[in-house]
């Protein structure tokens, strides 16, 4: 050993050492649950891609919500299906306000208040027959003036119903200040925007399809973003803010840690990132086969996705894991 005599592990010897000098820690506050309600459900149906994941029933939805508030993750974002016989060509039933998701927002808001952050998905896909998260013209693009009209109408139902939070996941051009100017214009100021800012069209969303029932044909790369761009999302993160997002997402979340921190360093707003369906479901499926110990993964994932820089983390496992934190404190 040469003098001075440096030794990295000295930090390292006992674990109250290791957590006196830990430079990451995931907050259950910090954790954002989304939940599936499906549209005339008595019981609650489970989701085979993503075990451990159901659609709920009105009822169990409350529950859920109930529940990760009571474990003391910081929000919730709900999906809503519809029954397949009322998805149509322009998404109607996602405008209604008597529409499954507007109903659940009501709900989830009646039981959880202002003690947490209800957030709702503003976007067409779960509601549209064709899957797109807009509607199409007659050659069956997606049409995004078209579409973003809806939105702003889709967006002002969602704060009618309670929402404080609305999750704009269709990467139509514009879309932020579309719902921005709408939510304004009805009154509804205090309504904040989560936007789905850089949002990549990857194959990590197949259990999320199947969760929603989705009907989609195809892909949705004339919207979503390449996987190999990072510069491009940083130009969607900038237009979100001039357009008025209260907070930016980067999603998926691991494959995508590079483009996480990039946009940390960016911006001001707050950061969120989505573990989306697909990182969830890997992890499952190899700890269902004892090939990784499940919690750790589980945590560690969390914890890796934080040190990139999000400082809010969509995970289907927000209750689970806020448990698991709150015990280790
Ligand atoms: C679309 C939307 C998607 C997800 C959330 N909102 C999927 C898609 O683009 O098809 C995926 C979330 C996940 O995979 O967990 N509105």
């Amino acid at each position: 050993m040469s003098f001075p005599d440096i030794r990295p592990r000295r930090l390292r010897r006992t674990a109250a050492l290791r957590r006196l000098v830990e430079e990451t820690r995931v907050a259950p506050a910090e954790l954002v649950l989304p939940l599936f309600v499906k549209e005339g459900l008595a019981e609650p149906r489970p989701i085979a891609s993503l075990p451990g994941i159901v659609q709920h029933s009105r009822e169990s939805l409350r529950k859920a919500a109930h529940e990760a508030v009571r474990a003391g993750v910081g929000g919730i974002m709900i999906y809503g299906v519809p029954l397949n016989e009322h998805k149509d060509e322009t998404g109607s039933c996602g405008l209604d306000p008597d529409g499954i998701l507007n109903v659940a927002i009501r709900d989830v808001v009646a039981e959880v208040g202002d003690s947490s952050v209800v957030m709702s998905d503003l976007c067409l896909d779960e509601f549209t027959s064709h899957g797109h998260c807009g509607v199409l013209t007659a050659d069956g693009s997606v049409d995004n003036d078209a579409t973003l009209e809806l939105y702003a109408r889709m967006g002002v139902a969602q704060a009618e119903a309670g929402a404080h939070f609305l999750g704009t996941s269709g990467m139509m051009d514009g879309q932020v200040g579309v719902v921005r100017r709408a939510l304004d214009q009805a009154g509804h100021h205090d309504v904040g925007v989560l936007a789905y800012a850089a949002k990549y069209a990857g194959a990590f969303y197949g259990p999320f399809r199947e969760a929603v029932e989705s009907t989609l044909q195809g892909d949705r790369r004339t919207y979503q973003q390449s996987p190999g761009n990072l510069r491009e999302a940083l130009r969607e993160v900038d237009l979100d803010v001039a357009e008025g997002a209260d907070m930016v997402m980067v999603k998926p979340a691991l494959p995508y840690l590079d483009v996480v921190a990039a946009v940390r360093e960016r911006v001001t707003v707050p950061v969120a990132a989505y573990q989306v369906s697909g990182e969830y479901a890997m992890v499952e499926a190899a700890a269902a086969n004892g090939w990784i110990d499940r919690e750790a993964v589980m945590l560690e994932s969390l914890t890796s996705i934080k040190r990139a820089g999000a400082q809010i983390i969509l995970t289907y496992w927000a209750t689970e894991a806020a448990q698991l934190l709150r015990d280790r404190i």
